[in-house]
């Protein structure tokens, strides 16, 4: 939990910045609008920089202290890194780099996983950053040592939910080529450990079959940023007031557009800014 400091106080009318790559984070504003209706959203997609997964952490980083630096001049209260590859690159470095609260998604991600599994059968799917940084091990195993993890990195279906390419023949072929070895390894549950996955997930559950649960932890890093803003006093006093949603991307708005509509159910325009 982050702490209480006065300025964080004064700060409740501000938005939620909320940070991914591209339109996976978005998986985590939706889940953020249903569970916090009243609270503002700035959101930073870097589309044009995109994919992280296959980037060194170094150069992560320094995008992602980027975006903070832009959103911290949008009038927000605190930050969501709504990407796994950029909270395994160093969240603490965020942290150090900015005096707002900040929350990570591979935390939430782990709890949820423990919640759900039975067997203690545990599979992660991620980019290949994510997957390498052995995060998700390291803090499922913290917290039991006796699971049975296994993980695989993914780096194609960032691609295919970015151009929209989820419901094609090609888009199986790669899904099983992932999957088929996690499922072999008897997993009770799989964590979604990339926002971009909970948008394939239709295919993900098909091709690994009604028993293993999905674990999207977007649910629960929205409880957790309820948790934040309610510990600092930063929940939004103001019921009347209706939200607002601003996305800026550093690409062409047009395709995180499109998703971004799909995904949220509504027109949403974002305003490209360059981030150098
Ligand atoms: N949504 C991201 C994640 O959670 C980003 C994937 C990428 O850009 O490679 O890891």
């Amino acid at each position: 939990m982050t702490e209480l400091s006065k300025e964080h106080i004064v700060n409740a009318h501000r938005a939620i910045g909320v940070i991914d790559s591209g339109v996976g984070g978005l998986t985590v504003v939706r889940e953020l609008s249903r569970k916090l209706p009243r609270e503002s959203i700035i959101y930073f997609g870097d589309t044009a920089r995109m994919p992280y997964g296959p980037r060194s952490y170094e150069e992560v980083r320094g995008f992602v202290l980027q975006m903070i630096e832009f959103l911290q001049h949008q009038e927000i209260k605190m930050v969501v890194i709504a990407c796994n590859s950029a909270t395994a690159a160093g969240l603490s470095h965020y942290k150090q780099a900015c005096n707002l609260p900040i929350l990570g998604v591979i935390e939430p991600g782990v709890r949820a996983a423990l919640a759900a599994s039975r067997s203690g059968r545990i599979g992660v799917i991620g980019t290949v950053g994510t997957i390498s940084s052995s995060e998700y091990e390291k803090a499922l195993k913290k917290k039991n040592g006796n699971l049975h993890l296994a993980s695989k990195a993914c780096p194609l279906f960032v691609l295919l939910v970015e151009n929209n390419l989820v419901d094609t023949p090609e888009a199986r072929t790669v899904a099983h080529e992932y999957l088929d070895s996690l499922v072999n390894e008897g997993i009770d549950s799989l964590i979604l450990g990339c926002t971009h996955y909970p948008l394939m997930s239709g295919l993900i559950q098909e091709v690994v079959g009604p028993s293993i649960k999905l674990i999207n932890s977007a649910e629960e890093i929205a409880t957790e940023v309820e948790e934040i803003l309610s510990a600092n006093r930063m929940v939004n006093p103001l019921e009347s007031e209706e939200p607002r949603y601003r996305f800026f991307v550093s690409g062409s708005p047009g395709p995180f557009e499109e998703v971004g509509a799909k995904l949220l159910r509504r027109d949403i325009r974002a305003y490209q800014v360059a981030l150098v």
